[in-house]
């Protein structure tokens, strides 16, 4: 079952492809554009399960495939990683044809969206994410990024694929707990946007938890779907967009403040979306058994509900550097009744509160 979608950006449209057993058929790969050269990247993990099938699949787009593999880990989305990635396409004489393609989970998808973005000022680049995480979200809207040091995915920009292929297959493959990880950011769609999404979820948690492929197929689609309307709305949030950082804000905190590839980054989320309704629920903008209710399916999703003691002082050093904070104010993206988000700040000491009271 293929179930194609659209993301509708005016030129910078592109189709996201979404079924089983998409990466050895040739429909998946036509109206893709066509080169001498194409320079397939993904990582150590990755490429050995999964580069073979799509060097062959691209074998009638480009007269020559040439493959990267670069190293595995949040801890490599940094300036290394991407000078390899450029010195290969120099070393190559890549040209701006040059087709980049992007197999394995966000952290792949994130650094060759930016490297695309960046090299000869812009070269044609392919999604073909590998974790539910990736398949759910990061593939899908441009935003591409490294990490710097001081911040999560401080150095990027928005930068469009031509067409998101979302293999269900491939993702058979995914260590259980990259697994949950992918389920938060499927979670993180129902609170924002869709309360009906969020009921099947919580119906369809242990089919998803044992990946039942019907229930994994609508997860992926929802959850693209979702994201897909709402990137068409405001591509480089302006403001409609930020509410998919919901739970991301001290979520990204609790990845600097341990050392990124610590805690993974679907984990540090669903972390971070406990936190961000607890701050919700004090505000008075949501009753606490829904803080409960969404507590308790992070939990079913064999995600962490307790921050890390890192101090309130070290959270909030870290989310003043997050990229929705103005002139040196915290915004938060929160819950603002069951389906409904909003973006505003909060008083130090309340979040400082909940910080003390949300960590183990
Ligand atoms: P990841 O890319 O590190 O992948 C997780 C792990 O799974 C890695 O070890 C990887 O090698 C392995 N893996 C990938 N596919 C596999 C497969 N099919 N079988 C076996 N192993 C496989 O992490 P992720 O969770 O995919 O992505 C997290 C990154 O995405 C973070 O850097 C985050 O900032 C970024 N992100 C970006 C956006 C965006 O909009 N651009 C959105 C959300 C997250
Ligand atoms: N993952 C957040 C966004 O794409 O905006």
């Amino acid at each position: 079952m293929n179930q194609d979608l659209r993301i509708d950006l005016g030129e910078r449209s592109y189709a996201i492809c979404i079924g089983s057993g998409l990466l050895g058929q040739a429909s998946t790969w036509a109206g893709l554009p066509t080169s001498a050269q194409a320079l397939l990247v993904s990582n150590t993990t990755v490429a050995p399960l999964y580069a073979d099938a799509v060097a062959r699949a691209l074998a009638p787009l480009h007269t020559e495939v040439l493959r990267l593999e670069l190293p595995d880990g949040e801890a490599h989305k940094n300036w290394e990683s991407l000078q390899t990635l450029f010195d290969t396409l120099l070393a190559k004489g890549c040209d701006r044809n040059t087709v980049l393609y992007a197999l394995g989970g966000g952290v792949v998808g994130d650094m060759v969206g930016f490297a695309a973005a960046c090299y000869m000022r812009g070269v044609p680049f392919v999604q073909i994410p590998t974790t539910l995480l990736a398949q759910v979200d990061s593939s899908v809207g441009g935003k591409t990024a490294i990490n710097h040091p001081l911040g999560k995915n401080m150095i990027g920009a928005f930068y469009q694929p031509r067409r998101v292929i979302c293999d269900l297959d491939t993702l058979k493959t995914l260590p259980d707990r990259e697994w949950s990880a992918g389920l938060a950011e499927v979670i993180k769609y129902g609170p924002i946007a869709d309360l009906t999404f969020l009921d099947w979820i919580e119906s369809n948690i242990d089919a998803l938890m044992r990946r039942d492929t019907q229930a994994v197929a609508h997860a992926v689609h929802r959850s693209c779907a979702i994201k897909a309307e709402v990137v068409g709305q405001d591509e480089r949030e302006s403001n409609l967009r930020a509410i998919l950082n919901f739970g991301h804000t001290f979520g990204h905190a609790i990845e600097a403040g341990l050392g990124f590839g610590t805690w993974l980054h679907g984990e540090a989320v669903g972390c971070g979306m406990v936190m961000a309704s607890e701050l919700s629920c004090r505000l008075e903008l949501v009753e606490r058994p829904f803080v409960e209710r969404l507590t308790r399916l992070i939990a079913k999703a064999g995600l962490p509900i307790r921050g890390p003691r890192l101090g309130a002082h070290d959270y909030l050093a870290h989310m003043r550097v997050d990229k929705k904070a103005q002139a040196g104010q915290i915004r938060f993206v929160l819950i603002d009744g069951p389906g409904r988000a909003v973006v505003r700040g909060a008083d130090d000491s309340l979040v400082s509160d909940v910080i003390e009271a949300c960590c183990a």
